[in-house]
């Protein structure tokens, strides 16, 4: 079923610009994992930073695939764990393009008015060092945003973060984030667009100038459709594919050229890698 499934893939170059394979869900098979994206023409992968302990291993990845880059940061529910002079030491290696997965998330706060308040300022006291960080380093960022659109919105415009641009990888695209398109963000979209629930990212997706799109798994997580539940990994980034182009009536072939050229623009390193 899957192999029939992603027949006529085979000469695609879909790179999936958001992808834990540092995560440990893909210790045991990383191999199989490649090689089947690499089956589905998937040819490129960037690991994002989420928990700093992983870092080792996405750059063990690096190391080891010519293929595959990494970023350097801390995802919103890892902030008690942000140390600037740790993710510093891994942001000469040539493997690392990005900085991020970094951002707010307002979706697991405490019920407490003063936990709340407290929680959101750390949040954005991290968000806005690794903004500057991405500055000081001339990379784009990669912004993780859930529930928390408008703060976000005000920090990255006003922290300059068009400085750099980067990719708004976001599962609850809204009117807000859009707006953001001026400023030179990309908008990463995965597999919740696949979801039957995904009513909003539908609405949103034809609102989106193709320009700025990129594809993305987040894998292990938001497995696409119809293998939710499951692992997610790079080459269901086809799926996402599919789905965009059925939503938006353009050839998946056309599609992929103009997302290829989205994420050389924005990542350039995957060119001289891949093409
Ligand atoms: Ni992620």
């Amino acid at each position: 079923m899957f192999r029939k499934l992603f027949k006529g893939f085979r000469n695609f170059m879909m790179i999936d610009t958001h992808i834990h394979l540092d995560d440990k869900s893909y210790f045991d098979d990383l191999e199989e994992v490649i090689n089947r994206a690499d089956e589905h023409g998937v040819k490129g992968a960037l690991i994002p930073g989420a928990d700093p302990k992983d870092l080792p291993r996405a750059v063990e990845i690096c190391e080891k695939y010519d293929h595959i880059f990494f970023a350097i940061g801390v995802h919103p529910y890892h902030v008690e764990d942000f140390d600037i002079e740790y993710l510093k030491s891994f942001a000469t290696h040539p493997k690392c393009i990005a900085v991020g997965e970094c951002g707010l998330d307002y979706y697991r706060l405490s019920d407490s008015e003063e936990a709340k308040v407290e929680e959101k300022k750390i949040q954005k006291k991290v968000f806005i060092a690794q903004i500057k960080l991405a500055i000081e380093l001339n990379k784009p960022l990669i912004i993780h945003i859930r529930d928390a659109s408008q703060d976000s919105k005000e920090l990255l415009i006003e922290h300059d973060a068009k400085k750099v641009g980067g990719v708004l990888h976001c599962y609850n695209a809204s009117d807000i984030l859009l707006q953001l398109d001026t400023h030179g963000f990309y908008f990463g979209i995965g597999g919740v667009l696949t979801f039957k629930n995904a009513k909003k990212l539908v609405e949103v997706l034809p609102k989106i100038p193709l320009q700025k799109i990129l594809l993305e798994t987040d894998g292990p997580y938001l497995t696409p459709h119809p293998y939710r539940g499951k692992r997610n990994e790079p080459a269901y980034v086809s799926l996402v594919l599919s789905k965009i182009s059925e939503l938006l009536n353009i050839d998946e072939d056309k599609l992929e050229t103009i997302i290829n050229k989205n994420t050389n623009t924005l990542f350039k390193e995957f060119e001289k890698e891949i093409y």
